[in-house]
């Protein structure tokens, strides 16, 4: 290699808030210490889940938490160390969590922050070694207050950022700031987010499903034959038949789906009557990504995500997300569109 192909000039982590901030008016700063905080729980969580094999921290703890998930060790744990970046950040007031019951109040002066993260997705893959990952939404909590629900039972539209990592072959970061989406791998020599996709778009149409079809026998009769249909292109003979992929991690899902295209859901059931992914911590995150790439978001009923106002932190919503075309040829398929 010649001196001249070392790239010595790399946007870590770090570099891009900073860069980014100096656009933004009344940016004090404040944002770049959320966001160190965020990458410090995702490397901790990250180095954790690589060696927990090794370690004896695979397997269940034998609790069960709020939405009715078994906790993994790894959950409880993943937890922990979320709660305690944030509480160490100085600037986030409130974080709601998968795993805790109830919001948690941080009482440091001038924390302007609200953060509800997911602190390992997709647990039920983690003994086999699947990708799993760390969904997170972040508010500004309203002017003077003092940490309440108020803070974050509000309208999707009103985050200011959503990230999530993916702990697979390597460490992915996608951010999205409300301007677009930015894409970031670890370096693990250096222990530094570098950007690798810069203004990431999702493509706008992809033949991929992604569902769990186990469910079929729960669903209702609009969306068997919604599926049906994708398997079976009898519209227009240049149309090719969909391909199914479903990993069970919504990280992983929807990493693919940023890269590749398509669509992902998870439609309420009779199992799941208000659906099975959790507003404030996977639906809404995951919406604003979607969008801020292009893409779309809904729910069974065809409404926009970003629009939903959860009544409480656990709360549920139906979601279909990914590519537009595929999320509108479900729109059609409703008449919504
Ligand atoms: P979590 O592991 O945080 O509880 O989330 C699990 C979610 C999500 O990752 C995935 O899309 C979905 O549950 C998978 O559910 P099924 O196993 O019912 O398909
Ligand atoms: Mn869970
Ligand atoms: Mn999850
Ligand atoms: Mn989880």
């Amino acid at each position: 290699d010649s001196l001249e192909d070392i790239n010595t000039d790399i946007i870590t982590l770090p570099r891009f808030i900073i860069e980014t901030q100096q656009n933004v008016k009344d940016a004090k700063g404040d944002f770049t210490l959320v966001l160190n905080a965020l990458g410090f729980a995702f490397k901790f969580i990250s180095q954790t889940i690589r060696k927990a094999e090794l370690i004896n921290l695979v397997g269940i703890t034998g609790n069960t938490n709020s939405t009715g998930d078994e906790q993994k060790k790894l959950d409880v744990l993943g937890d922990e160390i979320f709660i305690n970046a944030m509480k160490g950040s100085g600037i986030v007031k409130i974080l709601v969590s998968e795993e805790q019951e109830d919001l948690i109040i941080f009482h440091h002066n001038d924390s302007k922050y609200a953060i509800c993260c997911d602190p390992i997705d997709g647990s039920s893959n983690l003994d086999a070694g699947v990708s799993v990952g760390t969904i997170c939404s972040i508010f500004r909590i309203l002017p003077g207050s003092s940490g309440t629900t108020k803070d974050i039972l509000r309208q999707g539209t009103e985050m200011v950022a959503a990230c999530y990592a993916m702990y697979g072959a390597s460490t992915h970061l996608m951010l999205t700031l409300g301007n677009g989406v930015n894409g970031f791998t670890l370096d693990n020599t250096l222990g530094e987010f570098i950007l690798v996709h810069p203004d990431l778009r999702i493509p706008s149409q992809k033949s991929i499903y992604s569902i769990n079809e186990g469910n079929t026998f729960f669903w209702s009769q609009t969306i068997i034959d919604f599926i049906e249909k994708l398997k079976r292109p009898e519209d227009n003979a240049n149309d090719k038949p969909y391909s199914a992929r479903y990993i069970g991690s919504m990280v992983a899902d929807i990493h693919r789906t940023f890269l590749y295209g398509g669509l992902f859901a998870y439609p309420a059931d009779t199992k799941n009557t208000h659906g099975k992914l959790r507003l404030l911590y996977e639906a809404f995150p995951m919406a604003m990504l979607i969008e801020q790439a292009g893409g779309k978001a809904v729910n069974d009923k065809g409404e926009r995500i970003l629009d939903l106002i959860p009544t409480h932190i656990h709360d549920k919503s139906s979601v279909w997300m990914g590519s537009c075309d595929d999320v509108d040829k479900y729109l059609k398929h409703i008449n919504k569109l």
